[in-house]
Order: C-alpha cells, then structure tokens, then sequence
C-alpha cells in the first residue's frame, strides 16, 4: 500500500479495506506514515465517516499496535468509562463500590485535559498514592482489593496515544468513529469482560446534543459487540457540574463523603445508576448497590484501594493557599450553572493543564455552593474558588459570573428544565 492512496481513498468518500486499515494503522506506529499523511487521512475521516465495520477494524487495528492485557480474576471484571465531564469524579466512589458489591473493576485512566479534569489527577491528590502500577501488580491487587484504578501502561494501544495528540493539534477531534476507536481500542486493549459506558451530553461534554451523543453510543455499543465485550451505554446530562466540586483534591473530598453515606444527590443518583448497569452486566443484578454503599463496605474498600497504591486515605488532603469567595448580587433562584464555564474557571485557578506535560495544583478548584433549581438571598456565597495562585482569580471571576444565572424567585424555570432535559 502507499499512504497516498489510502489518503485519497477517503478522501473521495470511498470504504477502506480491512487490509488498507490494519496496514496504515500499523505503519503509522511504527514511524512509516507520517504524521502529515496521518493528519490528512483524520481529516478525511472527520469528513467522510467509517461505517461500523470500518470502525470495528479500526480500534481493532489500534488495539494489536500494543498488548492486550489478559485479567484473570476469579470474580467478573467490569468497567465503566465516561466520555468526559465537569465535576465527574464518580469512578472514585463507584470502583469501590462494584468492588465491593462483588464485581472486579479494573480502571485503567487518564490525565485530564482542557476543561475536563482526569481521574488520575484527582487521586494524585491523597499523600503517596501512585498511578503506575506494573501488570502484575494491577492483576493482584484486582484479586485482593476488586478495584484498580491506575495509569494505562504505555504498551496499551500505542497508536491511540500517537494519532490522539495528532488529533488534538489538527482539529480532528470531534468525529464519531474516531472517538468510538480511540475509547474502545483503550478500554478493550485492558481486557475487562465487561463494559458500561457513560455518554455526557451537554455544554460540557464533548457530544452538545442528544442526537451526536446517541451516534457515539451506538458506536461504542456496536465496537463492543464486534469484539466480544459486553457492552452497554447511558445517556446523561453534562450541562452543570456533578455535585458541587470541581477540580482534584476537592472532588476526593466530595467522593469521600458519598462513600462515608452523604455528599451530593446528583453524585450519589448517577453512582447508584452506573452501579447497577455494572451488576447487571456482570450477573450480581441481585445486589443492590445502595444496601452496601449505607453498609461502609464500599467505604472500606475505598480505604483498601488507596493504601495498595500507597495512599494514605486518612490523610488531610491538601489545601490551597488562596480561598476567595464569590456572593449573590442579587435573591432569587440559580436557573443555570454552565458546566462549561465552571470547568474552565477551575482550570484557569490550576486543576486543569493546557499541555499533557504541565502539572496540577493539587487544591485548586471550584466549589459551586449553589446549583439550578435552589434560591438563594443577596450576599449568599455562590462559590468558592480555591488556588495556590491568587493571581488566577481575576480570570476565573468573569467565567462564574457568566456561567450561573438567577431569575425571579420561584419563577421563570425554562432555564432549569433545560440543564436537566
Ligand atoms: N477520549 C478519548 O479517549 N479519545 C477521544 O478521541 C476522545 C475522548
């Protein structure tokens, strides 16, 4: 094959070949094509789509470019991957929790970037946990605890790795079957049996409506089956912030109050709904989730969880230096909280990166102390924004100020509706 004319194929609307997809892919890992030709090739499939069995031999392609991780596990493995959004730190309260309902869950992550925040930035928060684990230690402690979550080893598909940065500096991103493969090919590659995939929908995910999220999921969905995991797929709202926390070692601290039986109803909802799809997938659907959540068990597996990877959960998580509070300048009710312009602001104050290799701050984020639906008087706290670089604030400030809205008391909730649909 020369790249070129697989370049071209697409370019003109044509289906690739299996044997034109497994040949570019691999030659692209190994150096043979180009970036420049790679980029042209994303274009043309940002343009011109794959149908599913494109699609399929594409994340298969991607998922032999590395190893594919065999979990033996004497219990059910299942997982569950979020497509991305502001405040979603539910992997922390849910892996423990599936964990200890009877299932294995093995989570391999990601670092966050842009105005979505990554798992293992948050955990990196609680003193002395480490992300890295070896293979033989993620199947171990997957035995012993039932919950991993950690960094995806290198050798997981190394072409995902390669064409995502290229993707994300090419404007290519956005495509449906190129975030179908990217996931699944990751998700596959780390040989969990079972798969629950949460598709945010809404200004601060990466799907803005119903309809693209819905194409995502039968994407996804169809990915799975074509490579015999089971898969399933929820819809749900990313319009406003899950829970009140946005950033990392403050979402810890929101996942540990659901774990200790309190923290945010929206968070603890979406735990209990994912948890569910995960029992059921992996045939525990006799368990039910919030019986062990109100037992602690899920809370002492969380402690488990964290101390095999050297964390100390009982730790003070830090703090920032800087706490500036932003009050209502007026009574009424919140009738929008944009996720949007909240992740951002806690990314602008530091728990977020502008390039893969920055470092977070660990404190730094925002708590929403008022969300759509609840009243609130004049002078009543909103936020409060937390950062080790005080300076920061001044870019946050017009971001909350434009991403939440009140209206007349107890009136106009067209607003309200919306964020919920
Ligand atoms: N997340 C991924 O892993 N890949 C994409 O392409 C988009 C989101």
């Amino acid at each position: 094959f020369a790249a070129v004319d697989v370049v071209r194929a697409k370019r003109d609307g044509a289906r690739l070949s299996g044997e034109q997809i497994d040949w570019v892919i691999d030659a692209y890992t190994r150096g043979v094509v180009g970036d420049e030709q790679m980029a042209a090739l994303a274009m043309a499939v940002f343009l011109r789509g794959m149908d599913a069995a494109e699609t399929a031999r594409w994340t298969g392609a991607m998922i032999d470019s590395g190893e594919r991780l065999s979990l033996k596990c004497s219990r059910p493995t299942v997982d569950k991957h979020s497509t991305g959004g502001v405040g979603d730190k539910i992997t922390l309260p849910l892996a423990p929790l599936v964990a200890a309902c009877g299932a294995a869950v093995p989570q391999l992550s990601g670092r966050g970037l842009g105005h979505t925040g990554g798992t293992l930035d948050k955990l990196e928060a609680i003193p002395g946990w480490r992300a890295e684990l070896s293979a033989d230690e993620i199947a171990a402690q997957l035995e012993d605890v039932g919950a991993v979550v950690c960094a995806a080893t290198p050798t997981l598909a190394p072409a995902d790795r390669k064409l995502y940065a290229l993707r994300d500096v090419t404007g290519t991103v956005e495509s449906v079957p190129l975030i179908a493969s990217s996931i699944m090919s990751k998700k596959i590659a780390e040989g969990a049996g079972r798969l629950v995939l949460d598709v945010k929908v809404g200004s601060g995910a990466f799907m803005k409506t119903r309809k693209q999220a819905r194409e995502l999921a039968a994407s996804l969905v169809e990915i799975g089956a074509a490579h015999g995991v089971a898969t399933t797929a929820v819809l749900t709202a990313m319009d406003t912030p899950l829970g009140a926390a946005v950033g990392n070692a403050v979402e810890v601290a929101e996942a540990v109050e659901v774990l200790r039986g309190g923290g945010p109803a929206d968070v603890v909802e979406l735990t209990l709904a994912l948890a569910r799809e995960m029992l059921a997938l992996a045939g525990l659907g006799g368990v039910d989730p919030a019986r062990v959540l109100a037992s602690g068990r899920a809370y002492e597996t969380w402690c488990r969880m964290i101390r095999a990877q050297g964390g100390d959960p009982e730790a003070p998580l830090p703090k920032a230096t800087h706490v500036h509070v932003v009050e209502a300048s007026k009574s009424g009710t919140v009738t929008a909280l944009d996720a949007y312009g909240v992740g951002v602001a806690a990314w602008r104050l530091g728990a977020g990166r502008a390039r893969k290799s920055d470092p977070v701050q660990s404190a730094a984020g925002v708590l929403c102390l008022a969300k759509p639906g609840e009243p609130v008087e004049r002078g009543q706290p909103l936020f409060e924004l937390h950062t080790d670089t005080p300076e920061a604030v001044a870019a946050a400030l017009p971001l909350l100020d434009a991403a939440l809205t009140i209206g007349e008391k107890g009136g106009d909730d067209s607003a309200l509706a919306a964020a919920e649909a």
